[in-house]
């Protein structure tokens, strides 16, 4: 599925905006400047089509990309962005909090969280918050090209301890870099299952 063209097909600064569902949707969330956009990039081998930047608080919109009618991928603004207004980061935060808990159609949202940086309480309120509304979701350690192999396997194992004693089930964590382009093709594999054929 990953080999069809990535179209850009909307973009929502309100949940008024969003657009209806009609195929299987897949989000990528987290942190700003963890990786969200170069990851869209890196598993469509697309770049071009989803903007990153080194500026965190790029993404300020939900945009909505396709792969043909098979499969939606919404790369979301991520949230934590140290220079936006009070007011503005407010609003980012209630349109991905209202999507990601209430959207149809919603598959599975990749949590990114960068490797060197681990887990904020902002990650744990959105985890919260998708534990809450039952919408699936897989953790993602992302950059893993600038730490040592041996502390990556080390976070995700943390991360994985972690839930095992206070959540229930949960995917186990993947490790990626849009870099190296490690990790990337397990990824796809996994996200390609949810895709419509
Ligand atoms: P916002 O849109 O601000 O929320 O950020 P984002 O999560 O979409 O991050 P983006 O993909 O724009 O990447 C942020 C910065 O991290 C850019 O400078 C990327 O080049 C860099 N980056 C992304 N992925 C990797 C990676 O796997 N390894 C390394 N070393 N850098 C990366
Ligand atoms: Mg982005």
């Amino acid at each position: 599925v990953f080999r069809n063209k990535l179209e850009f097909f909307a973009a929502a600064k309100v949940s008024t905006s969003i657009p209806p569902p009609m195929i299987p949707e897949i989000a990528f969330a987290g942190r700003s400047n963890v990786g969200k956009s170069s990851l869209l990039n890196a598993l469509t081998r697309q770049w071009g089509v989803v903007r990153t930047s080194d500026k965190p608080g790029l993404t300020q919109t939900i945009n909505f990309f396709r792969l043909a009618s098979k499969l939606c991928l919404v790369d979301l603004p991520g949230y934590g962005f140290a220079y936006a207004k009070e007011e503005v980061k407010d609003a980012w935060e209630e349109l991905v909090k209202d999507y990601v808990s209430t959207r149809v159609g919603l598959q599975q949202v990749c949590l990114l969280i960068d490797t060197k940086w681990g887990m904020k309480p902002r990650d744990h309120e959105l985890i919260d918050l998708m534990e809450r509304s039952q919408t699936p979701y897989q953790i993602v350690l992302t950059k893993t090209d600038v730490v040592f192999p041996i502390d990556v396997a080390r976070h995700a194992m943390q991360i994985q301890e972690n839930f095992k004693t206070n959540k229930s089930v949960i995917n186990p964590v993947m490790m990626v870099s849009s870099k190296s382009g490690a990790g990337i093709r397990n990824l796809r594999t996994v996200l390609a299952k949810l895709a419509r054929y």
